[in-house]
């Protein structure tokens, strides 16, 4: 294959990348992240670069959104035909937070969820306990794959394994290393990095082989990582830190639950509690009345996190994050206050659950025949290549497709509640306490969660959002080491349901997809 050299202007910085390799992840290979918040679609519009040399003709996705602005592409839409010199304007590459100075003694340790989909950082000063966030970006292992069967699938082929390593550790590690050096914190300050995250993604920081993981009887060959330094990564940053990494059940059931299960434990939470961490891979556990401990896990995909709908995005500038009807219509809140370019999970929660509330889609998920309904301001019925939409504005639509994707999640995940409330004999009305976490789980609207339906209605719970427990769970280790204690008992009571060939998740599954009403 032939190889391109890509130069980053002004420093002169130049890597040599094979034929078709895109823009944006070239520079993401030369430490360059830039904001990618729709995921690589084209829709919008952060990852803009000057290029000049060989290129292929813009596509119109970057037509409509550079138009006026010679020489300007989207990054993620350019795949290299030639040599190329690319500037990026500072405003667009990623910026980290600042951290309050408390004089330069005090320990920090650093936080490290790996998602799926994100990849979140924060530093925590393990005194106090208090955290800063400092980075988050798109798993860059995403161009092998968005969920986690095919990330396992592609490293079970040559090299990919070691390179879908190097693509994890080297993004961290350059955001910690840039972080640092932004902040002014000297490296001997932190004294552990603390990782969370699904099994898969664990293993594969790690460099394990995780093609057993997609294989009956799915076999783990570890469970727990103890006794590692940053150097048993390859890294240079920081050789000796230790590494505190949350201990997995299976290849189903990672730190990431594990960590949630901990977490609701040190609060108190023993019995009659059900809780869903909603990820690209959702995962459920479930206290039962003597405090037994039932978990399981289900493919959701990237959908609540902004990916895979036509203009989903996450929750960066442009995005519109949340939607609310009032006597004029429908009022979106867009994020930055700037005109939008994408819309976000909680964005598209809203808006679902408003349009299946009045009738503008049925229950069956199918839109309303524009016959029948007169849609609120300002949105309208259309129509892109034969897929029939919901115009928002903008150019941003919601398609009959996003509604189905949207649906193949609330059905997994309603399925798999039900399924594991019936293997742990509950009701759900003996549910008392319910824990929703996710990237944005605090950020959602009750009401209109709610009424997808993505679990049972739990009448006579609680409801709590607790935002990203996976991230917590790693705050927490930094601060707690026995917490890693507490989450390996915790672990090792655990009951697993699994459900892949699980007789009865087929038709479990297509009943969960109705958005009908559960009875009350
Ligand atoms: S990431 Fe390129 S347009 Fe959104």
């Amino acid at each position: 294959m032939k190889g391109y050299t890509v130069t980053v202007k002004p420093s002169g910085k130049s890597q040599v990348f094979p034929e078709g390799t895109l823009i944006c992840d070239a520079l993401l290979d030369m430490g360059i992240p830039l904001k990618t918040p729709c995921g690589g679609k084209g829709t919008c519009g952060h990852c803009r670069v000057s290029v000049t040399g060989n290129q292929p003709p813009r596509t119109p996705s970057e037509e409509r959104i550079l138009r006026g602005t010679p020489g300007v592409r989207l990054s993620c839409q350019v795949p290299l035909t030639g040599d190329v010199e690319i500037r990026v304007e500072e405003r667009l590459r990623k910026k980290q937070r600042r951290v309050p100075h408390h004089g330069n003694d005090r320990p920090y340790g650093l936080a490290v969820d790996i998602g799926t989909t994100n990849v979140r950082i924060s530093m925590v000063e393990t005194g106090s306990g208090s955290s800063y966030h400092l980075d988050s970006f798109l798993n860059p292992q995403r161009r092998f794959g968005h969920d986690v069967i095919s990330r396992i699938s592609a490293a079970s082929s040559g090299d990919v394994l070691k390179t879908m390593q190097a693509l994890i550790r080297t993004s961290i590690f350059s955001s910690i290393a840039d972080s640092l050096d932004a902040l002014g914190i000297s490296p001997e300050r932190i004294t552990c990095i603390a990782f969370s995250g699904n099994t898969t993604m664990l293993y594969l920081l790690l460099g394990k082989d995780v093609s057993p993981l997609g294989t009956y009887p799915y076999p783990v060959s570890a469970r727990e990582f103890s006794s590692l330094t940053v150097r048993d990564l390859g890294e240079t940053l920081l050789p000796e830190t230790p590494l505190l990494i949350l201990p997995v059940l299976s290849a189903f059931l990672g730190g990431d639950l594990i960590g949630g299960l901990a977490l609701c434990h040190k609060n108190g939470i023993r019995k009659n509690a059900f809780f869903i961490d909603l990820g690209t891979n959702g995962e459920l556990f479930l206290l039962d009345q003597s405090g037994l401990v039932h978990a399981t896990s289900c493919a959701m995909g990237p959908a609540l996190e902004g990916m895979n709908l036509s203009w989903g995005m996450t929750a960066e500038d442009g995005a519109i994050v949340h939607v609310t009807q009032g006597a004029g219509g429908l009022f979106f809140e867009i994020m930055g206050e700037i005109p939008p370019s994408g819309i976000s999970g909680t964005g598209v929660i809203d808006l679902i659950s408003i349009l299946l509330e009045k009738g503008y889609i049925e229950e069956s998920g199918v839109f309303a025949s524009p016959a029948d309904v007169n849609l609120p301001s300002p949105l309208s019925f259309g129509e892109t290549d034969g897929i029939r939409e919901i115009r928002i504005g903008n150019g941003i639509a919601l398609t009959q497709v996003d509604v189905r994707t949207v649906q193949l999640a609330k059905g997994a995940s309603l399925a798999a509640s039900e399924l594991l409330l019936k293997e742990a004999r509950c009701s759900a009305d003996d549910i008392e306490h319910v824990f929703i976490a996710g990237s944005f789980g605090e950020n959602l609207n009750v009401e209109h969660f709610r009424r997808l339906g993505f679990i049972p209605e739990f009448k006579n719970a609680s409801w709590e959002f607790l935002g990203n427990t996976s991230l917590l769970a790693a705050q927490k280790v930094c601060c707690d080491p026995r917490f890693l204690e507490t989450a390996t008992r915790l672990r090792d009571r655990t009951r697993e349901l699994v459900l892949a060939n699980h007789p009865e998740f087929q038709d479990t599954f297509i009943r969960a997809l109705s958005f009908s009403r559960a009875p009350s």
